[in-house]
């Protein structure tokens, strides 16, 4: 559905040879299918030529991220999903190469590289969520815990997490050395964690991983500090779920994109 508005809304892919010198700085993996399809093969070896430099940092002797999905395919099933098992589809040199990857090229302000992760898998992973249950046990009332106790259960299920986190110490530097932006970086820092998390998200998902993201800090941050070895001037954002799909995403609406949206030419 996407792909077809798209299709209807961007004029080049009727001529899509025309628009090709837009793109040349574009690796042609990172391009939708409906452009490079149409891009002759020796063009498009030209576009990735240009690029395998950077590729091969992620690039494994079976696939690449090109295999997996075109950019545009992986952005619509990039979705919520809560059912996991303790189940990879992938192998563990996988997972570290995609987070790795992503933290590597995903853009931040004045490229300051503010982002920090911790990757847990398999028996951490549980043994992080079983952590995370307790601090919550010793802040809720009974019946409140209990409820949430499920949903920790449903997250210990899963294979993985990504730990989010943001340097602050990181982030005063480039305050002091551009005092002009004081006030903006924490907030760049900000922006950065969301687009890493998205890549990742999106990344792990095109490889048939199921994901859901969730937001236990602050409270769980002293405890992970602990087990993780991790200095308390990073600051945790999120925590990144994962594991093989064993149910699919719940319904979603959209709001028309006439509100969303304005255009001026
Ligand atoms: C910034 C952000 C924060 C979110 N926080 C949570 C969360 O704490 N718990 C949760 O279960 N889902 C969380 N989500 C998932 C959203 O609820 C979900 O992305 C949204 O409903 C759209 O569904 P989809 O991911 O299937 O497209 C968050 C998503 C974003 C982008």
């Amino acid at each position: 559905m996407v792909l077809q508005l798209l299709r209807q809304a961007l004029p080049i892919h009727s001529a899509p040879t025309r628009i090709l010198p837009h793109y040349n700085n574009v690796p042609a993996y990172l391009l939708p299918a409906f452009l490079t399809s149409s891009i002759p093969n020796h063009q498009q070896s030209l576009l990735h030529s240009s690029h395998l430099q950077s590729l091969k940092y992620f690039t494994t002797s079976t696939s690449t991220m090109a295999d997996s999905k075109s950019f545009f395919s992986a952005v619509e099933s990039r979705r919520t999903i809560y059912q996991l098992s303790h189940e990879s589809p992938i192998p563990d040199a996988r997972i570290k190469e995609i987070v790795t990857f992503a933290l590597k090229h995903t853009p931040s302000s004045f490229n300051s590289q503010t982002s920090r992760v911790v990757l847990v898998l398999k028996k951490k992973h549980q043994e992080l969520w079983d952590a995370i249950a307790e601090v919550y046990k010793a802040m809720l009332p009974e019946d409140k815990f209990n409820q949430a106790k499920q949903r920790f259960d449903g997250f210990r299920a899963g294979y993985g997490t990504v730990l989010f986190y943001e340097d602050t110490t990181n982030v005063r530097e480039f305050q002091e050395k551009f005092p002009t932006y004081e006030d903006k970086f924490p907030q760049w820092s900000e922006h950065t964690s969301g687009m890493l998390q998205y890549v990742i998200w999106t990344a792990l998902e095109a490889e048939g991983m199921g994901v859901n993201l969730q937001h236990y800090n602050p409270p769980i941050d002293p405890r992970l500090e602990k087990e993780y070895g991790v200095p308390p001037t990073w600051s945790l954002k999120s925590q990144m779920v994962f594991g093989k799909p064993t149910g699919g995403p719940m319904e979603k609406t959209f709001k028309p994109i006439e509100e969303r949206m304005k255009v001026f030419e």
